[in-house]
This record gives C-alpha cells, sequence and structure tokens, in this order.
C-alpha cells in the first residue's frame, strides 16, 4: 500500500500555529455587533478568511499576501477575494468590519513611520464602528533566545514536533528572528524534516508603543484582549472583555490589541 502524501510546511503552519475557529470567534467578540465582513493582512495561506466565509451567514473577506503560492489555497471560494500584494499600498476593495494581521506579522513594519502610515491606511478601509486586530508579545521572556517545542496531531496517524524558536533578539532595537521547524513523525519515524521552515524578521512592537501609534492613526480607541473569548452565553453569543489589570499578564504575554473606528 503506498504511503499516503506528506504535508507541506503550509499544512504544517496550519496545524501547528492557527485556530481559525478560535480566532473568529475572538474577532466577532472584540467587535460586538455580528461583523460579516473580514480584511486578513499578511494572510499567508488565508486560514482564518476561509473558515470566516465558510461558517458565517453572508459573510465575505478579503485576504492580502505577497506570496501567491501561500494564497493559491484561498482562491475560487465564495465570498472571498485574495490580493497578492503588499499591503502597505493601496489596494482598493469594499471596506471591512473587522481588519486582522495575525501572528506578529504588525512585526513586519519596522519603522514607527511606515507602523503608523499603515494604521492610518487600515483605519481608512473600516466600516465605523469597525475594529483593526493585531498580536503581539511581551514580558521577561520576550528578548530570551532559545526554543519551545510542541507536539501535534496529523492525519493517518503521524505526529509533528513543531518548534518555535527565537534565534536573535536585540531590546536595543526591538528586533528579533524567529523560526518555525517542523518534523514529522509515522509512528517513530521522522519522514519529513523541514528545518528553518519559516525565518522571521520582525520589530516587536510594544503594547504602549502600538497604543500611541493607533491613537496617532486615528482611532477611537484601543484595547487589549486575550487570545480567547472570554465567555458565552447560552444562546452561544461569545463575550471578550478588555484586560485592564496589568498583574493578568503576568511575567510573559501573549495578546491582540485592538483598535476601534468610531461611528
Ligand atoms: C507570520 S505569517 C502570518 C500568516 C497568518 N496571517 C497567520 O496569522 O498565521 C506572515 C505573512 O506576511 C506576509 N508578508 C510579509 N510582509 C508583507 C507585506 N508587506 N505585504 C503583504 N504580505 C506580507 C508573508 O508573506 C507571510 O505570509
Amino acid at each position: 500500500m503506498t504511503a499516503p502524501p506528506l504535508p507541506d510546511r503550509f499544512d504544517l503552519y496550519e496545524a501547528s500555529v492557527q485556530s481559525p475557529p478560535d480566532m473568529a470567534r475572538l474577532l466577532r467578540a472584540v467587535h460586538g455587533h455580528s461583523p460579516t465582513r473580514l480584511g486578513e493582512d499578511f494572510a499567508g495561506t488565508a486560514d482564518l478568511t476561509r473558515h470566516w466565509v465558510q461558517s458565517i451567514p453572508g459573510a465575505s473577506a478579503v485576504a492580502i499576501d505577497l506570496d501567491g503560492e501561500a494564497l493559491a489555497r484561498a482562491e475560487s471560494i465564495d465570498g472571498l477575494q485574495t490580493i497578492v500584494g503588499d499591503v502597505t499600498l493601496h489596494h482598493g476593495h469594499d471596506p471591512v468590519d473587522v481588519l486582522h494581521a495575525g501572528n506578529f506579522s504588525i512585526g513586519y513594519l519596522h519603522a514607527r513611520s511606515d507602523l503608523v502610515a499603515y494604521l492610518r491606511a487600515a483605519h481608512e478601509r473600516l466600516n465605523p464602528g469597525g475594529v483593526f486586530v493585531c498580536d503581539t508579545y511581551g514580558g521577561e521572556s520576550a528578548y530570551v533566545l532559545g526554543s519551545v517545542e510542541k507536539q501535534i496531531p496529523l492525519p493517518h496517524g503521524r505526529h509533528c514536533v513543531y518548534t518555535w524558536e527565537q534565534r536573535e533578539a536585540d531590546p536595543m532595537t526591538g528586533m528579533v528572528t524567529d523560526v518555525l521547524h517542523f518534523r514529522v513523525f509515522d509512528a517513530d519515524e521522522c519522514v519529513l524534516d523541514l528545518p528553518d521552515a519559516f525565518v522571521y524578521r520582525w520589530r516587536l512592537w510594544s503594547l504602549p508603543e502600538l497604543r500611541d501609534a493607533m491613537l496617532e492613526a486615528g482611532f477611537g480607541g484601543v484595547e487589549v484582549y486575550a487570545q480567547l473569548p472570554d465567555a458565552e452565553d447560552a444562546d452561544g453569543n461569545v463575550y471578550a472583555e478588555p484586560i485592564t489589570d496589568p498583574d493578568w499578564l503576568g511575567d510573559s504575554f501573549i495578546v491582540c490589541v485592538a483598535a476601534r473606528r468610531g461611528r
């Protein structure tokens, strides 16, 4: 019997890094008024936007990424427009209710002037009452070098060892190099080894830096949220309360930062 085909690095990224159902629930809760139109910048394989249009009645989405190979996974899906291009350049599309830049991608903007210019344009791409949401990490381990390993189950009885490595980190400039590695095992045999599958060179923006830039870019308010929504009522409505107590963040944290456009 022939073995099933091996996953590629994008399959492994989606299996290891992303949880579109959780993120979609959080984005809807943070918006708070049943948003239907999503924009995903730095979308990669657009896993989130694919889930959004396929799970929310009447939903539509636009996904933008430089990498046409990654974005090709989201082609020809009803309600989903894909744009291969640079998010910092103007891309005409209908305004969105929620605009998301996930998995620390906001760090691709290295200079504050570029960050503010991008956020200003993001503000204009939102419908009134819309939210821009990105994530970042911080705390005492933010500039520590090292690796974290996780075991991820895969189809066909395989599993993946996913390693997240912080290879370089400079607290003087805020620049970090983060690297993802994957090894796929069939039982105990390693059948695929993808070291340095993704290498990211990012500026690690702090919460106050993001807040200041967002307010300067014209947003009406900025809130910080945990990565998962807080609670669900009997009708399945999900709530997310902003974090207001710095003690909640603890020593090391990953959070979402939401900037709201006024109505
Ligand atoms: C860390 S991945 C994020 C994928 C996905 N959004 C997620 O949450 O997992 C970053 C993506 O940003 C894309 N990218 C980097 N700079 C970009 C730019 N200026 N414009 C559009 N895409 C960009 C890369 O091609 C890559 O696919």
